[in-house]
């Protein structure tokens, strides 16, 4: 369960986002829609630790996120968080398979790999250098790193953005599979509308941030 109460963010006048207080159900895959620069990432980088709210508090289970120190948020997301990033995150000048095991979590099974490798469609480019993948090649070992741990969450940020929609299909199938086994809580940030309809939730990110008249009361 992952629960918000008074969170917000000001990076600045402009970029002020304060949110409604939701809770994050077990079990359900949340998928999020919202105009470009809304607060989609600053949301999904709040609930990972990845950047500190300004106000309130986040919890995941219990543990207070936004009690953390920037070190232990850290070691909670490597630990728990499958995050694949709206830019990847991946180290370009490694081979996919080096990418996957750079998590210091212990090296994967050889068997393990390929079969998480292969369920994204990647198997064959696992001695390959990140940098000469294609996009969608790059946001597939993205996808792979973030499934390879088993994370109890899963956090998407557009996963399918650089693939057809038959790929991001497969891949949407394959995260709530996940979603099924091992992750208890599944967020997902797309645009596109066709793969919106297989989540259990869909949120307008406007749905999430805290109406004008509450905000002066
Ligand atoms: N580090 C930062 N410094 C200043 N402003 C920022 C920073 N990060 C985000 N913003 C601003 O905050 C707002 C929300 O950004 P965010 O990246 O969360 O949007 P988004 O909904 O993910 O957009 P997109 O769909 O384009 O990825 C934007 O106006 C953006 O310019
Ligand atoms: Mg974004």
């Amino acid at each position: 369960m992952i629960e918000l109460k008074n969170v917000s963010k000001k990076y600045d006048e402009d970029s002020h986002i304060v949110l409604e207080d939701f809770t994050f159900q077990d079990g359900k895959s949340y998928c999020i829609l919202g105009a470009s620069g809304c607060g989609k990432s600053t949301l999904l980088n709040m609930i990972t630790g990845v950047i500190t709210a300004d106000t309130g508090e986040i919890k995941i289970d219990g543990d207070v996120i936004t009690d953390m120190t920037q070190e232990e948020k850290d070691a909670y997301r490597l630990k728990n968080v499958g995050y694949i990033f709206q830019d990847f995150k991946l180290m370009e000048d490694m081979t996919v398979l080096d990418n996957l095991n750079i998590l210091k979590l212990g090296k994967f099974k050889d068997l393990q790999v390929d079969e998480v490798l292969d369920s994204v469609g990647i198997l064959s480019k696992k001695k390959n250098k990140v940098k000469n993948l294609s996009g969608g090649e790059k946001q597939r070992v993205a996808i792979a790193r973030a499934l390879i741990k088993k994370p109890r969450i899963i956090i998407g940020d557009e996963p399918t953005g650089n693939l057809n929609f038959e790929n991001g299909k497969k891949v949407v199938d394959l995260l709530m599979k996940n979603a099924k086994t091992t992750a208890k809580n599944i967020i997902v940030v797309t645009h596109d509308d066709r793969l919106a309809e297989y989540f259990d939730e869909v949120i307008h990110f406007e749905d999430l941030l805290k109406k004008e008249d509450d905000a002066n009361v």
